[in-house]
Formats: structure tokens, C-alpha cells, sequence
């Protein structure tokens, strides 16, 4: 494998530039898992969450995982998501740390635009934590148009003493869509909502899938206030609410946290567009904020 090199003769260090070789963009297989999950185990100080989901993306069917492949081996890696508004997500961008700044992230990324094209696929989004400036350079290198800013708050869950229990779970999807529709953050996302981590363009037809799927969001209402939420590795993610106060949403995250109690969950993670009122009134109870850029690209 060539790379940039450092030789050593006796007390000389000499730097060496190799030529670059080709980097080839296939999609992955299941061969490649061990590779993948060693270059992306140490991508943050706390880790990564690609190792834990690499499985799952092999072998799903609504989306595949490409790499960048050099010589045999891969050192860049790119998930896509088809989603039910007909729109793709790129996520877990990640390039093996010897060999960033070499164009590869740039590649894998025109190569997956290219393979949507053919596939009539029209509009891609991603999201990017606002201090991660390679990636924000790379997305504007790219094309791609930043549609909404995002915070997310963090709670924990010792934060939210008593359970509520009288909290209701069937609610029809027509009143679903009515709650959403009118909503403060429909109105500010401009119908581009999260579900997990991937922001989708909300119709009704699209709530619709997205509700038959329990593992994509879960629905609760409180005395009148709505949630969607998601139960994630490391916790409980409210992706939607119209509550207005403290008070509300406060009201909702107990009745959620009965429900989701057999879970090791214990943290809450609130997802807000910038600008909700919610935000700055629950800023003081929350451990973590962190701002977030959603990006779109017609393709
Ligand atoms: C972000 C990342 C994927 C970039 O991979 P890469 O192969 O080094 O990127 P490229 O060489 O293709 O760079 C393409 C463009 O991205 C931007 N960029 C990449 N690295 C950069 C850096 N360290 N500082 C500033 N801009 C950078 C530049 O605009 C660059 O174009 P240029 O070379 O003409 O200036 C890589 O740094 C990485 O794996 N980071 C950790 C994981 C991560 O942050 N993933 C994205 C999560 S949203």
C-alpha cells in the first residue's frame, strides 16, 4: 500500500510524496466490513457509531454503502438512503485518516450523485454538525445549498422525575398530519422534518409510510400535545412536537419515558429548527447543545 511516507536513514528523517494510485468507487460487500469498521472505530474521541450499524447497511435494501477502493482495499466510505419522498440521504461519510485531502470524500461523493442521476433519483440531503468545517467546505465544494440551521438539546433523563401514565398512543394519522401541518416547526423547516437523523420532505402521504414503520418514529400524545419520537442506541430522540412551553414538552417527555422504560436509554435528545420558541426556554435544562446545518442538491 503507498501512501505518504516518512524513510529514515540513520538521524535524517526525508519526507516522501508517493504518487497517488487509483481509487476506484464500488459499492461494498460484505467482505469489506472488517476494513470499514477498523478505519472508522476512532473517527471522534468517543468513537464512531458506523462499526454498530455497518451490518444493517449491507444488507438492507434501501440503500447501499459505496467505498473508495484502493488497491483491494477500502478507504473511504459513503451511505445512501432512499426515502419515501423519492429523495436520497448521504451519511457516515468517512475517509481512513492517511488518506484525507487527496480528493476521495470528492470522488465518492460525485460518483454516488452520478449513480442517483441514473436512477432518476432528484434531490439529495445531508446534515453537518456546524464546527465540522472539512465537511461544510466539501458540501459547498459540492454544490450543495444549506436549507436549515438545527439545534439539539440533550436531557437527561434523571432531569425528568415522575412518569406519566395517562398519555395516549393510538392516534389516527389523519390527526397526525393535522398537528404537523400546522405546526411551528413545519412552518420554520419549511416541511423538511427529521425522522432520526435523516431530514425528509413531509406530505401526507409520506407521514404515512414513515408512521407504519415503529422502528423509523413512534407517536404519544400528552393532554393534547403530540410527539414523534425514536429510540436511539444511546437514547430517546423527540423529532417532532407542538408543544409550546416548558411545562408541555416537559409533560411529553414523561409520558415517553414510560413508555420506553424497559430501555437503557438516559439521555433525551430534542430536535428544534433555529429560531422555535422552545429552544431558549429549555436551553437551561439541557447538559449539551449543538447546532446543526441540514444541506440539499438537486441532482
Ligand atoms: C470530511 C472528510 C470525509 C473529508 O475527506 P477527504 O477525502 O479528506 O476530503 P477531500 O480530499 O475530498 O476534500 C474535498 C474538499 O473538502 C474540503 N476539505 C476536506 N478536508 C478539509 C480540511 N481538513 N479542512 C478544510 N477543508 C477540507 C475542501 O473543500 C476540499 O477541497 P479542496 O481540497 O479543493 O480544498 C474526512 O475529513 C473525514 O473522514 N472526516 C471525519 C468524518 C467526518 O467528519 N465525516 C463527515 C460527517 S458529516
Amino acid at each position: 500500500m503507498q501512501y505518504n511516507g516518512i524513510k529514515h536513514y540513520s538521524n535524517v528523517v526525508i519526507a516522501v510524496r508517493y504518487d497517488m494510485p487509483e481509487v476506484i468507487i464500488r459499492k461494498a460487500t460484505r467482505a469489506d466490513k472488517a476494513e470499514i469498521t477498523s478505519f472508522t472505530r476512532n473517527t471522534w474521541e468517543w468513537g464512531d457509531y458506523i462499526p454498530s450499524v455497518i451490518n444493517f447497511w449491507l444488507r438492507e435494501k434501501d440503500g447501499m454503502v459505496l467505498v473508495a477502493d484502493i488497491g483491494g482495499r477500502p478507504v473511504g466510505m459513503l451511505h445512501v438512503k432512499f426515502l419515501p419522498d423519492h429523495s436520497a440521504w448521504f451519511e457516515g461519510l468517512r475517509v481512513h485518516p492517511l488518506y484525507r485531502r487527496r480528493g476521495i470524500a470528492y470522488k465518492l461523493n460525485l460518483s454516488a450523485l452520478e449513480m442517483l442521476k441514473e436512477m432518476g433519483i432528484g434531490r439529495v440531503r445531508l446534515v453537518i454538525e456546524s464546527s465540522n468545517k472539512p465537511s461544510l467546505n466539501l458540501a459547498t465544494k459540492l454544490g450543495f445549498r444549506k436549507i436549515s440551521e438545527w439545534i439539539a438539546l440533550e436531557i437527561k433523563q434523571s432531569k425528568i422525575e415522575n412518569r406519566l401514565t395517562n398519555c395516549v398512543i393510538r392516534i389516527k394519522m389523519d390527526e397526525v398530519w393535522d398537528v404537523v401541518k400546522e405546526s411551528e416547526i413545519y412552518k420554520l423547516s419549511n416541511g423538511v422534518m427529521p425522522v432520526r437523523w435523516r431530514w425528509i420532505k413531509i406530505d401526507k402521504d409520506v407521514l404515512r409510510i414513515i408512521l407504519s414503520r415503529k422502528k423509523w418514529l413512534r407517536r404519544i400524545r400528552c393532554i393534547e400535545k403530540l410527539g414523534l419520537f425514536a429510540e436511539m442506541g444511546y437514547g430517546t430522540l423527540l423529532c417532532f412536537s407542538n408543544a409550546e412551553n416548558k411545562e408541555e414538552l416537559i409533560r411529553l417527555l414523561k409520558g415517553i419515558k414510560n413508555l420506553v422504560r424497559t430501555h437503557k436509554s438516559k439521555v433525551f435528545e430534542i430536535q428544534l429548527p433555529k429560531g422555535h420558541k422552545l429552544a431558549e426556554e429549555i436551553k437551561e435544562i439541557s447538559s449539551d447543545v449543538t447546532t446543526f446545518f441540514v444541506f440539499e442538491k438537486g441532482v
